[in-house]
């Protein structure tokens, strides 16, 4: 198990730098695979989620050359092999490689994915689009099999604006024949990023970033490279921290329109903010306003921001509430901070979260990705030592995460134990 122990308190100066989104870095990888020649991926960030998928490349006989940030991804003799359980279910994305091998191959066979317990995740809304392209899918205990002797392009309309659904068909749909339409799409930057490589290898995508996505299918995908957007949901936690504990914190290397829900949020609580296209400089007030926060799909306030951001409203002068509308199952942090000192109330998806209240360290788990965040940004501003276990759910969206705050004058430290 590793642990990070955090000794809290500290105030934070200096600068840390954004690294490529994880959401889009999860989907550029295993979308290479429709590449018929080389991809070059660059500003990839350093997660753990990176290597299971690389894993999954070289399985279907891909060759990758890593060189720090940039994957160079040969996938011209890719071959559809079955993608096993301890590889699949290592992470969310690994749903992907069903669009992507659909499109290239037409036959996947792939377990189930796995990711962070945060909810049911269905993924009804990839198959059902597969089944309209003209896959059929079949089950053999854990094991998808979605085959297709032809593609053929089709409209798909989306009960929900899914990410994932978005992206896996928009894959599987690019060597389609004909117009695929994608109807109430998500717009996500993700998505953006994605699309943008499809079409530097030659797809013809267009409408990204709307609600209605279309593409008209093609033969040949040829040699491209793309650069990973920064990460908005590492920004917005980043920021969080500063709001907390930075003075004149500098954030580097964001897109500022991919933060607006966030930074209006942070401007209403009252936080000392200094705004440029490309960097933020962000500082902790004396006194914080409480405010109501519902997540919702870009450009709304991602879900998430949400648990980092619980931690802000435990010091915010009142009630403030917070309303998970995308998963069932995303406030797993609020026992652990409630035991440091918090009096946060759940109730289904809402949150009530009254404040001000001091933290204290403690020992506490980190149950998924964000709600670990969210235990990093409590131990950071708690009085006394903070012992956060089970951080490798932290480590698979978080590049560097402990030299950075080290870097800013945090006492945090990683450690392996038995
Ligand atoms: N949904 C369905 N059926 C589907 C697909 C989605 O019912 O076929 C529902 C889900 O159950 C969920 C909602 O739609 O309630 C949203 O799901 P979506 O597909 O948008 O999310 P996702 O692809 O599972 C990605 C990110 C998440 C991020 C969300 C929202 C990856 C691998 N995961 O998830 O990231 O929270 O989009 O932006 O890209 C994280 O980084 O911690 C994380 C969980």
């Amino acid at each position: 198990m590793k642990q990070i122990i955090i000794d809290g308190g500290k105030t934070l100066k200096g600068e840390i730098t954004i690294s490529g989104m994880k959401n889009a870095a999860v989907a550029l990888i295993p979308a290479s695979i429709l590449c018929d020649e080389e991809i070059t991926i660059t500003n990839v960030p350093n997660i753990s989620d990176k290597k299971a998928l690389i894993d999954i490349i070289e399985l279907l006989n891909g060759n990758v050359i890593e060189k720090e940030h940039t994957l160079y991804i040969d996938t011209s003799k890719i071959e559809s092999k079955t993608i096993p359980e301890n590889l699949a279910s290592k992470l969310r994305a690994s749903y992907y490689f069903m669009g992507a091998l659909l499109g290239r191959k037409r036959k996947v066979e792939i377990y189930f994915p796995g990711g962070c317990n945060i909810g049911n995740r269905k993924i009804d809304f990839h198959l059902k689009g597969f089944q309209l392209l003209g896959a059929t899918i079949s089950m053999e205990h854990d094991k998808y099999i979605i085959e297709a002797d032809h593609l053929k392009g089709t409209s798909i309309h989306l009960d929900f604006p899914s990410v994932g659904a978005t992206i896996n068909l928009m894959l599987a749909a690019v060597k389609a024949e004909g117009t695929t339409l994608i109807q109430n799409a998500a717009k996500e930057p993700e998505i953006f990023n994605v699309g943008e490589l499809l079409n530097k290898m030659g797809a013809k995508i267009s409408g990204l970033g709307t609600n209605t996505i279309q593409i008209e299918g093609v033969d040949y995908l040829h040699k491209a490279s793309i650069e990973v957007l920064p990460d908005r949901i590492e920004a917005g936690t980043y920021l969080i921290i500063g709001s907390l504990i930075g003075e004149q914190l500098k954030i580097k290397n964001i897109i500022k329109e991919h933060l607006e829900a966030l930074l209006s949020k942070l401007q209403n609580i009252g936080v000392l903010l200094d705004i440029h296209d490309d960097y933020i400089t962000v500082s902790k007030a004396e006194f914080y306003h409480p405010i109501n926060i519902k997540t919702l799909v870009y450009p709304g306030f991602v879900t998430d921001w949400g648990q980092p951001m619980t931690v802000l409203l435990t010091q915010c002068d009142g009630k403030s509430i917070l309303e998970e509308t995308i998963y069932e199952n995303r406030m797993a942090e609020v026992p652990f901070l409630n035991k440091m000192g918090a009096k946060i109330e759940v109730e289904e998806q809402t949150a009530w979260i009254n404040g001000p209240t001091p933290l204290i360290g403690a020992e506490v788990e980190a149950t998924d990705l964000r709600a670990g965040a969210s235990l990093v940004i409590a131990g950071l501003i708690a009085n006394g030592v903070t012992t956060i276990n089970h951080v490798e759910y932290i480590l698979r969206g978080y590049e560097r995460i402990v030299e950075k705050l080290t870097n800013v004058g945090a006492s945090i430290e990683l450690i392996d134990i038995e």
